[in-house]
This record gives C-alpha cells, sequence and structure tokens, in this order.
C-alpha cells in the first residue's frame, strides 16, 4: 500500500485502542497505527491485524505518512499528562487543517484548553468520549463528539460505521462545541458510579439481610434484566455472581476485597455539579462510598467494637424482591435526572446547546450505562426538549411516584436491619425534596442571619431583612 492511503490514524496501542482500530478496519475504513513503544506495534501487527487494512508507523513521521491529508488522528492514551505529550510529539508532523482526537476520559477543562491551543495553531480539535470498554471498542461503542461541526462532519462516516448500533441507529451524534462530548462522557460515568452504586446496595440487601447465596441472586438480577431494569449493569451481574473460583469452588464474588477503586470521573462529576450548583446526591454518594470502602481496615476495627441491629430480615422475602426491583427502577430514574438535570445546566454555562434527547439517544447503545429506560428518557425531552427536570415527565414522573412507597420500605428496611443504603437513601430524600413546596431553609436563612447578618428574603414581602435577634 502507498503512502498517504489510510482515512484515520490511532496512536496509544491500549486494549482500547487496538479494539478500536479493528473495528475500523473492519468497517472498511484503511487505518494507520502508531504506538510509542514499536513493540507493541510489532506485536499487533504479527498477531491481530490479520488480513486487514492497517498499516504501522514505527516512526512518528512514518505514521503521518500514512496519512491522507487534512489528516485525522485519534488519540487513545490514559487522560492527564500523557495525552498532552502525545499531541507534543505528533505536531512537528502536522499541517494546518489537521484534525486531532481525544477519545480518553478526558476532564473537560483539559480539552478547551487543548481545543484553544490547536487551534491556534490551525489544527481541529475533537473530545471524543468512547463508553462500552474493551467489547464495545471492538463491536460498537456509545461515542461522544464534541468540538468544532466542520471537524464531526470531516469524520461522521467513521464514527457511524463503528459506533453500537440501535434498531440500525448508531450511537453517535455531534453533541456540542467545545468540550461538550468530554462533559456528557463525563456525566456518562457520573450516572455509571450511581447505577454501580444503586446495583451494590440491592445486592448487599439480599445477601447480608435476607442471607441469599451469590447463586439465588443471580436468578432475581436475571429476572431484573429481562423487565423495567433491563441494562448492561443488571445484565452483567449474573455472571459475575454465578462465577466459581477454579482453586476452591467457592463463589468468586465472595473472595473479592470489597474495596472499590476509582479513576475520578465520578469525583469530577460531583466537583462539576457542587460548582454548577445542581444537586446530583446519588451520583455524590457513590463517590463517597467507594472512598468509604477504602477505609477496610478501619472498618475492620469498627466492626468489633460498635454495635448495630442483627442484619437478619425477618419479613416477607418474595415481596420485598419485588419491592426491591421497583425501588431500583425508581432510584435509576432519579439517578438518570440528577446527571440529566446537570447537563442541561452546564449546556447553559458553557454554551454547549446540547440536544438531552440526543444524549439519551447515543447512551441506548454501546455504553456502560445503556439501559432499557433510555427510552423512556429519550422520548421525554423528544416530545418537550425544554422539560425543566425529568420528574416532570408526565410518564417517568408517574413511574417514580407510583414506586415511592416501595422506596420507603426499602429505605426503612435498610436502616432497621443497619445495612448501609445510602443511595437508596438519598434518591428517596431528593424526590421528598424535590416534591417539597417548602424546606426548612428558612431557618437556615435566619441563622445566618442571627450569626452574620447575612439578611434575609421573606415570603410576604419583597426585598433583603436583617433582624436584631439579640438585644446585646
Ligand atoms: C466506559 C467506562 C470506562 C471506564 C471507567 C471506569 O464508559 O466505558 O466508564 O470509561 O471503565 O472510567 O471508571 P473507574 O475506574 O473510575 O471506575
Amino acid at each position: 500500500m502507498s503512502n498517504q492511503d489510510c482515512t484515520i490514524g490511532l496512536a496509544g496501542l491500549g486494549t482500547m485502542g487496538r479494539n478500536l482500530v479493528l473495528n475500523m478496519a473492519d468497517h472498511g475504513f484503511a487505518v494507520a497505527v502508531y504506538n510509542r513503544t514499536g513493540e507493541k506495534t510489532r506485536e499487533f501487527m504479527e498477531q491481530e491485524v490479520g488480513g486487514r487494512n492497517i498499516q504501522p508507523g514505527y516512526t512518528l513521521a512514518e505514521f503521518a505518512g500514512h496519512l491522507q491529508t487534512p489528516r485525522a488522528i485519534i488519540i487513545l492514551v490514559a487522560a492527564g499528562p500523557p495525552v498532552d505529550a502525545v499531541i507534543d510529539e505528533l505536531l512537528p508532523f502536522l499541517s494546518p487543517g489537521d484534525l486531532l482526537i481525544d477519545g480518553g476520559n478526558s476532564n473537560f477543562q483539559d480539552t478547551n484548553r487543548r481545543g484553544r491551543t490547536l487551534a491556534a495553531r490551525g489544527l481541529l480539535f475533537l473530545g471524543l468520549g468512547i463508553s462500552g470498554g474493551e467489547t464495545g471498542a471492538r463491536y460498537g461503542p456509545s461515542l461522544m463528539p464534541g468540538g468544532p461541526l466542520a471537524a464531526y462532519e470531516r469524520v461522521r462516516p467513521i464514527l457511524e460505521a463503528a459506533a453500537a448500533k440501535v434498531r440500525g441507529d448508531p450511537c453517535v451524534a455531534y453533541l456540542g462545541g467545545g468540550s461538550a462530548g468530554h462533559f456528557v462522557k463525563m456525566v456518562h460515568n457520573g450516572i455509571e458510579y450511581a447505577l454501580m452504586e444503586l446495583l451494590a446496595e440491592a445486592y448487599d440487601l439480599l445477601r447480608r439481610g435476607l442471607g441469599l447465596s451469590p447463586g439465588e441472586l443471580a436468578v432475581i438480577f436475571e429476572e431484573w434484566s429481562r423487565g423495567e431494569l433491563a441494562s448492561y449493569l443488571v445484565e452483567i451481574t449474573p455472571p459475575i455472581l454465578r462465577r466459581l473460583e477454579e482453586k476452591t469452588g467457592q463463589p468468586l464474588i465472595d473472595l473479592i476485597l470489597d474495596r472499590a477503586r476509582q479513576k475520578g470521573t465520578g469525583k469530577w462529576t460531583s466537583q462539576e455539579a457542587m460548582d454548577l450548583q445542581v444537586p446530583t446526591p446519588t451520583i455524590d454518594t457513590a463517590v463517597m462510598m467507594r472512598d468509604l470502602s477504602g477505609y477496610k481496615a478501619e472498618r475492620e476495627a469498627a466492626s468489633r467494637v460498635l454495635q448495630g441491629p442483627p442484619p437478619a430480615f425477618p419479613g416477607d422475602r418474595p415481596a420485598f424482591i419485588r419491592l426491591l426491583g421497583r425501588s431500583l427502577y425508581a432510584a435509576m430514574v432519579l439517578a438518570f435526572a440528577q446527571g440529566l438535570a446537570l447537563l442541561q445546566r452546564a449546556s447553559q454555562v458553557y454554551d454547549y446547546r446540547l440536544e438531552l434527547a440526543t444524549v439519551a439517544r447515543i447512551w441506548r447503545g454501546g455504553c456502560i450505562i445503556r439501559a432499557a429506560l433510555l427510552e423512556e428518557i429519550r422520548a421525554a425531552y423528544q416530545t418537550r426538549p425544554d422539560l425543566a427536570h425529568l420528574l416532570l415527565d408526565a410518564r417517568l414522573g408517574r413511574e417514580v411516584m407510583a414506586r415511592q412507597p416501595d422506596l420507603r420500605t426499602v429505605v426503612t428496611t435498610a436502616a432497621d436491619l443497619g445495612i448501609p443504603a445510602p443511595g437508596f437513601m438519598v434518591s428517596l430524600a431528593y424526590y421528598d425534596a424535590w416534591r417539597s413546596a417548602r424546606l426548612p431553609a428558612n431557618l437556615i436563612q435566619a441563622q445566618r442571619d442571627y450569626f452574620g447578618a447575612h439578611t434575609y428574603e421573606r415570603l410576604d414581602l419583597p426585598g433583603a431583612f436583617h433582624t436584631r435577634w439579640t438585644e446585646d
């Protein structure tokens, strides 16, 4: 194959990178590949490429030379300084009009900075959120691009071909300018954290509270995955619960250390939500519980001295399992509602011009948070693009309302059993706070005025007021 024949380049042959290359090549695109260590490129070429139209670049000059101009290059390396390092290395081999696409989980502020720096050099830049893990990258991820529209249009056929399809509809769409793509991916991950926390709490209530075995739990999750809870994260739980360790024959899940790790995207979502003053309690709680899980030694020490109620559930077990599933659905809607509220606010503040129906549409397939529920969410925003909050959609609002007694039972049962279920608890509190025309913030205002003369507003009169609360 002659030089300059590849439509797209990819730098960074980690698992995600290699799989995405094979995916694009299988859709008929000639792909040039580069990796910092040439050994990885050689291995990939020898072991995985087969007869596909994939050209290795062992130097950056060779890599850039394989690409049609103006060039389009996807960078798939760990978020943070490695992205800047690859960009810096590539720059001498690029010409004005070339396009760089960062496919990592980059912080959206880094994406803004990189977009500005590269634009000043006449280069185009897209921040591309990619979700779906290794399998998604190989057979169809959900793709969340943001940046200049003209840049997206240039690679649109490749992205549409590589993306997951839901009834033929590709799970990719232009989301907005600047860092819109990476912002949406960040919130996707925040919601991912929230859903995973809720599933972990449901698992804990069934395992510790009802004393069910992992095998029995697998049956319940399987049933859930066939109904209204149908979603990727529910679906992958039964095979996890059924996996036995080869040596001992014990359920592997029982042997896995209960300390959840994180790479930061959930925390960024919460931090950003705080900055934009959008309440996202289920996401915040999920981050908090991962942090708390890290204190394993301390928890073990405390478990020997701090008492709680016996965690055994005394009630009607089949009924509890049913209402736990219904509560999970309500809490999932509430988690999506929080994430989407954050996107709505961010879109105004950062001028992304996001269409939430489009976001829900491209999350229906390929990504980690894909769920049948997203079809309902898409329909809600399709009908009313200006919907102020997901709970105000007549259908979804009704569905959550119908399940709120179940959610209350889960929360009180968890409290009675002494099993922590903070994801369910804050989801219910979020629901109750949203439907409270009056919250006790009046007392907070009065206290602020008492100790700091911060003033308060009144229900019955306009203006700002201060009261002399004490005589001295
Ligand atoms: C995805 C995932 C992916 C990754 C997470 C894991 O959408 O494919 O979100 O991006 O698995 O970043 O995040 P933590 O390591 O923070 O759990």
